[in-house]
């Protein structure tokens, strides 16, 4: 379970994002949709423990997160999150296979990685350079990063938005269908998405921007 409470961001040039209370129960798919700017990401990064709110706590499992130190959330990050970022954060230089293989430096088991590119239709591109690969080919590769891990908590931003509706929405079925007990957070713009989860959150009625502290 995922708790957020009295959850603001306050940043450096005064703007600041005010979030209703959230749950997110374990086992549960929740897709978030809202207008560009509307605090999706942003939400994201504060449960994966990247940025710190300035005010209010994120607990998981009853843990407040907000309040570890950075080295304590990047280890359970690691060990426990699997987030789909908006801009993939890829290595270009490298292969897929050793965009993958490199978390075996952070103590992941990559062994299952040829099945699970093969499930997201990327196992002939193992070894190509992720710079020369396409945006949607990118994306899958950022899931399969994400997934090789099995983690309980999936925290994925727009992980279809470069795919066609057809691969984009075999994805996202993939994604829902592999929670094993764990919990999924997308965003996605798409409402044809939107209704395979379990619980749709529309961050336009739940996150209100400031324009000024
Ligand atoms: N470091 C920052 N400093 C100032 N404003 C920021 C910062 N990071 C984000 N913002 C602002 O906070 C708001 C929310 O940003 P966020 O990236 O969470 O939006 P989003 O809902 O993910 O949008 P999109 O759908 O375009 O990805 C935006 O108005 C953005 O400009
Ligand atoms: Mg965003």
């Amino acid at each position: 379970m995922i708790e957020t409470k009295g959850l603001i961001m306050r940043f450096a040039d005064g703007s600041s994002i005010r979030y209703q209370d959230l749950a997110f129960e374990a086992g549960h798919s929740y897709a978030l949709l809202g207008a560009s700017g509307c605090g999706k990401t942003t939400l994201l990064n504060m449960i994966a423990g990247i940025l710190t709110p300035t005010e209010g706590s994120v607990c998981i499992d009853d843990k407040d997160v907000a309040v570890w130190s950075q080295r304590q959330r990047d280890d359970f990050r690691i060990h426990q999150i699997g987030y789909i970022f908006q801009d993939f954060k890829l290595l270009g230089d490298m292969t897929v296979r050793d965009n993958i293989d490199i978390l075996r430096l952070e103590g992941v088991d990559v062994g299952n990685m040829d099945a699970l590119l093969d499930r997201l239709g990327i196992l002939r591109l193992k070894k190509r350079r992720v710079r020369n690969l396409s945006g949607g080919e990118r994306q899958r590769v950022a899931i399969a990063r994400a997934l090789i891990k099995n983690p309980p908590i999936v925290l994925a931003d727009e992980p279809t938005g470069n795919l066609n509706f057809e691969v984009g929405s075999a994805v996202m079925r993939q994604l829902i269908d592999n929670l094993n007990g764990g919990t999924l957070i997308a965003v996605t713009h798409d409402d044809r998405l939107s209704g395979m989860f379990d619980h749709v959150l529309d961050m336009n009625q739940v996150a209100r921007g400031e324009a000024t502290a």
